[in-house]
């Protein structure tokens, strides 16, 4: 047991020094749940774990936050129970009404209800005097407002569900508030069930706020609580809420049966009760200041020698009448109260002798739906492609709207971005279907106006300031536009006819484009305003344009220009590499980044070599090229073979004649170093001929290329859909061996290679193809290496790319190979329908592959199989595979097959496709 704990504090310690350095903040879920009873004990602040006088260890809090300062203070009473005065805790100054400052707390295992106990407490650790007042969240809800008193500590309770497996709970800055401070976190499972009418049943959209909880009759200094109550929750005295002088507090340790009482409230508290000897009333009187709903929960035991009865009144209203108690059972009542700011709860009746034993209040508070997956899925995509930290981080609306962002309930039906770099129009905006108002000026958004044409609620649009030529042909299908703004972009030609169909539309500004031309009569309208001045020569008449000379349009245009935020931060740290002599920094970099991952694999049976002969002598095979080494084999960047996000790739070709493709990173996407040398320490790794090799790299100045393998047949998007695709070629069997190839290449990240590694960036246009259509995974930009032994998940910011992004995981923010399996799902559909993931060619409702296929997965297949390859595949072996792509996106992770599962399958499909084929039987 001794050696257990050891390990965990390891693993503890561990996690406090991962956590100062970037990229390996993994948490671990053995270590997280201390307590075998699936208690959680948070000290906020705190620098080392410790057990309290009740036998509870607390842990520090820094595994589970990322923001905050920590101090300590001088306390008289410790609520720990310990003796040393002075008391750590966390505040987190500077915040910005509306800041989110998050804690993401594991919950216990196969518990459904939980109670989380937040403690706060301030006694001037700023020395200013001003207790601070702020809002904290659970999930969606603000759960409760925090105004602390010079009377602290604060103690709020609340229960609450438990819908994920990692509860965000936030303190959120009010205006004026000051800065937000806490000291404690608990969580403790409750009883299956318990206090379930006022949880909403299994509708799960409240949580219960504590507001009293009193043991009756019950008269000491500290309130009642574990391990008398194995759930740990407090029971107060009620001395402060006597409610009467006539009646008795009585204490009567009779053994009583709780086991049907669902909230299983603890004997002791029950062998207490107020009671009334005498004819009168007892009555409680509670005043709650926020009008609200409220759950009200009496427990009752026979713990007289006679059976009482009695009527029971809530705020006049008769909840039971001569109510029985007999003698030695136990009973609970629960009484929901609603819109009221006050309770009065009476005992009465004439003869016999009303009693409580113990009761509680809960305020009910509303948790709000959550954002759609693919509207979060669209903003993180766009949050990714500014390379700002928006700070969006968990759902977009709730507790309190993102920046940038303004919802109307759970619907995002604003968002306004500017003056920062999207670079391309070609970004998921189209998946956001509730906007209303879409701001993007002065973005640099260049080109097309491209992917809008989903937005059917849209009325206020607005693209100035940018570097847009051409009006594309979505806006037509706006319906709804009132506003389109697109002064001083480079817009040129004529103005569209298609713009006439806007009904709607009241406003049209064209100002300072280059357009020319007559502009379409259906424009001519009396409820629409058309702004042209500032173009080359634009009217609804081609007269007006005969007289040059007063036309504006000779006028040089009014562009405002606008200071465009360069990603400072990142640019610094690049240079700041190159300077410290280029490649010994690297493998000094790589060479600590291998040694953190074999401390962290070997915490219990450390060797004195860091990193193995094997890795060594696979890291010696990488070439470190030097940038004149580039420019020569690539020609000077002449053939770019393919772009993304993160740059172009060029076609090289070495000095001993052998083909590359030459991944340079552009200034924008160089994230520090860090997914850089991720990329090359772990494809120095791995080698498998389902993965792209990597020939080598070139780390120098601000330099950031990746040199692989050239692989001639291109990506499996651009087979399927670029402009020259070969979709009509790629038959049934071709596919299925892709299928193959690439989950053989998975196969070996998640199984076969030690450390695990996990992708995170599964999708077709990262499966490459030789000339002889071999299938090979690449891109490891993002991918995350696990340790075998600890963690079977990590906590960590989602990234990824719209459309194969595992919902689960944005979710929770816990990724585990489960979440490549889904990607792969996508993929496997893609092949099946042969259309991309996100895709506005049709309806809204077919805009998401997953939506749009899963019923027909599930029903039939063929419905949506795609048209090129209908007639060569087997029908069991198409059922087979389809049956696999919809098990590997199946919402929840855990029902998804493993990636050694799905290649199983896959072979079997794959082999009854050739076999069908070679035979020519059962051919759809
Ligand atoms: C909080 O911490 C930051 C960084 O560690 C530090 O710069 C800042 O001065 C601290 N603020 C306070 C009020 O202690
Ligand atoms: C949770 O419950 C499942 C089945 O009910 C069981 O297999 C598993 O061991 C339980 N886990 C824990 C941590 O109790
Ligand atoms: C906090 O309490 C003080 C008095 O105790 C009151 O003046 C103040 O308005 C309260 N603030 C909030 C945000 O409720
Ligand atoms: C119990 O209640 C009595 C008065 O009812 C009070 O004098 C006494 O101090 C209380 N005991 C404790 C431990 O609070
Ligand atoms: C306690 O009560 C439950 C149901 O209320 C009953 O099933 C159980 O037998 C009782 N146990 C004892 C020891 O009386
Ligand atoms: C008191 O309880 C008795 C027995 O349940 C009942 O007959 C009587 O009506 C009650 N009295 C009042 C005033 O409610
Ligand atoms: C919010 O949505 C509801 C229901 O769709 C609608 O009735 C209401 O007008 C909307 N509110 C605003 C401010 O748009």
């Amino acid at each position: 047991m001794t050696k257990f704990a050891n390990f965990h504090c390891l693993l503890l310690l561990f996690f406090f020094f991962a956590a100062v350095a970037p990229n390996f903040n993994f948490v671990d879920a053995s270590a997280l749940s201390a307590s075998s009873s699936g208690f959680l004990s948070l000290s906020c602040g705190a620098s080392s774990s410790f057990t309290d006088s009740s036998g509870i260890q607390w842990n520090p809090d820094d595994s589970y936050i990322n923001t905050g300062n920590t101090t300590a203070v001088l306390s008289l009473s410790n609520p720990h129970g310990t003796s040393p005065s002075r008391l750590p805790l966390r505040f987190f100054p500077n915040s910005d009404p509306g800041t989110r400052s998050c804690y993401r707390i594991p919950m216990p295992m196969n518990v459904s209800v939980v109670l989380v106990r937040p403690t706060f407490l301030y006694k001037n650790h700023d020395l200013r005097n001003q207790p601070p007042s702020f809002a904290v969240s659970l999930g969606t809800a603000i759960a409760a407002v925090v105004n602390l008193t010079v009377s602290d500590p604060w103690v709020e309770e609340f229960i609450l569900l438990v819908r994920k497996k990692v509860m965000v709970f936030c303190l959120l800055s009010v205006p004026n508030g000051g800065s937000p401070v806490i000291s404690s976190i608990e969580v403790r499972p409750l009883p299956d069930g318990a206090y379930g009418a006022g949880l909403g049943g299994d509708r799960w959209n409240h949580l219960l706020r504590k507001r009293f909880r009193i043991n009756c009759g019950y008269n000491g200094s500290e309130p009642l609580r574990y391990p008398s109550d194995p759930s740990d929750r407090l029971w107060d005295a009620d001395r402060y809420f006597s409610p009467s002088r006539l009646s008795a507090g009585f204490h009567i340790e009779v053994p009583l049966n709780v086991s049907g009482l669902i909230e299983s409230p603890p004997v002791a508290v029950l062998q207490t009760a107020r009671v009334l000897a005498r004819k009168n009333v007892l009555a409680y009187n509670l005043a709650l200041d926020i009008l609200g709903d409220y759950l009200v929960v009496l427990y009752f035991a026979g713990i007289l020698p006679v059976s009482s009865s009695f009527d029971i009144l809530v705020n006049a209203d008769t909840v039971r009448s001569s109510y029985m108690v007999h003698h030695g059972e136990a009973s609970v009542v629960l009484q929901l109260v609603k819109s009221v700011d006050a309770l009065n709860i009476m005992f009465q009746n004439i003869t016999f002798y009303p009693q409580v034993n113990a009761f509680e209040v809960y305020e009910i508070v509303e948790m709000p739906q959550e954002a759609s997956s693919t509207t979060v899925s669209a903003l993180q995509v766009i949050q990714q492609s500014t390379g700002f930290d928006l700070g969006w981080q968990d759902d977009p609306c709730f507790p309190l709207p993102w920046k940038h962002v303004e919802c109307n309930g759970s619907l995002v039906t604003s968002l306004a971005l500017s003056d920062m770099d999207l670079g391309a129009m070609g970004l998921t905006f189209g998946d956001l279907l509730d906007l209303k108002t879409l701001d993007l000026h002065n973005t640099s958004l260049a080109g097309e106006i491209m992917n809008l044409g989903s937005l059917q609620l849209l009325e206020t649009l607005n693209l100035s300031f940018n570097k847009l030529t051409s009006f594309g042909s979505g806006i037509s299908t706006m319906t709804n536009l009132q506003i389109l703004d697109l002064k001083n972009n480079s817009l040129e030609g004529a103005v569209p006819d298609s713009l006439g169909s806007l009904k709607n539309l009241h406003l049209l500004n064209l100002e300072n484009n280059k357009l020319e031309g007559v502009l379409p009569q259906s424009l001519n309208r009396e409820n629409l305003q058309v702004r042209t001045s500032g173009n080359l020569c634009l009217s609804f008449t081609l007269s007006t344009c005969n007289n040059l000379s007063d036309h504006p349009s000779l006028q040089p245009p009014h562009f405002t220009v606008v200071d465009i935020h360069k990603h400072s931060n990142h640019a610094k740290k690049a240079k700041i590499f190159g300077v410290i002599g280029v490649v010994c920094c690297m493998i000094i970099l790589i060479s600590v980044a291998i040694f953190k991952f074999k401390r962290w694999n070997e915490t219990d049976a450390a060797t004195s070599n860091p990193w193995t002969t094997a890795e060594m002598q696979s890291w010696n095979a990488t070439k470190i090229f030097t940038y004149k080494d580039i420019k020569v084999a690539t020609n000077n960047f002449k053939d770019v073979i393919g772009s993304g996000g993160f740059g172009n790739i060029y076609l090289g070709k070495l000095s001993d004649g052998k083909l590359v493709a030459v991944k340079v990173r552009s200034d924008r996407t160089q994230l520090g170093a860090d997914s850089f040398i991720n990329e090359v320490r772990l494809l120095t790794q791995v080698r498998h001929p389902n993965l792209v090799t990597l020939e080598g790299f070139c780390h120098e100045s601000d330099q950031q290329i990746l040199v692989y393998e050239y692989l001639p047949g291109r990506s499996l998007a651009d087979n399927l859909y670029g402009p020259n695709n070969k979709k009509a070629t790629l038959d049934w069997a071709c596919r299925l061996k892709i299928a193959v190839d690439a989950a053989k290449g998975l196969d070996y990240l998640h199984n076969g290679s030690n450390p695990r590694i996990i992708h995170r960036d599964v999708k077709s246009s990262n499966i490459l193809l030789d000339m002889e259509m071999n299938a090979k995974v690449s891109d490891f930009g993002l991918s995350k290496q696990v340790s075998q032994a600890s963690a079977s998940h990590v906590t960590t910011a989602v990234k990824g790319t719209a459309g194969y992004l595992d919902p689960e995981y944005y979710s929770t923010q816990q990724l585990t190979e489960k979440s490549d399996v889904y990607s792969f799902g996508i993929v496997l559909l893609e092949l099946i329908c042969g259309r991309e993931p996100l895709s506005h060619a049709g309806s809204p409702d077919t805009y998401n592959l997953v939506l749009w296929a899963k019923p027909y997965l599930q029903a039939d297949a063929f419905e949506i199989a795609d048209e090129c390859i209908k007639g060569t595949f087997d029908v069991e072996s198409m059922r087979k595979t389809a049956s696999v792509a919809v098990r590997c996106v199946c919402r929840d992770a855990s029902g998804r097959p493993t990636i050694a599962q799905v290649l199983a399958e896959l072979r079997e499909a794959y082999t009854i496709q050739l076999t069908s084929s070679s035979t020519g039987g059962n051919l759809n």
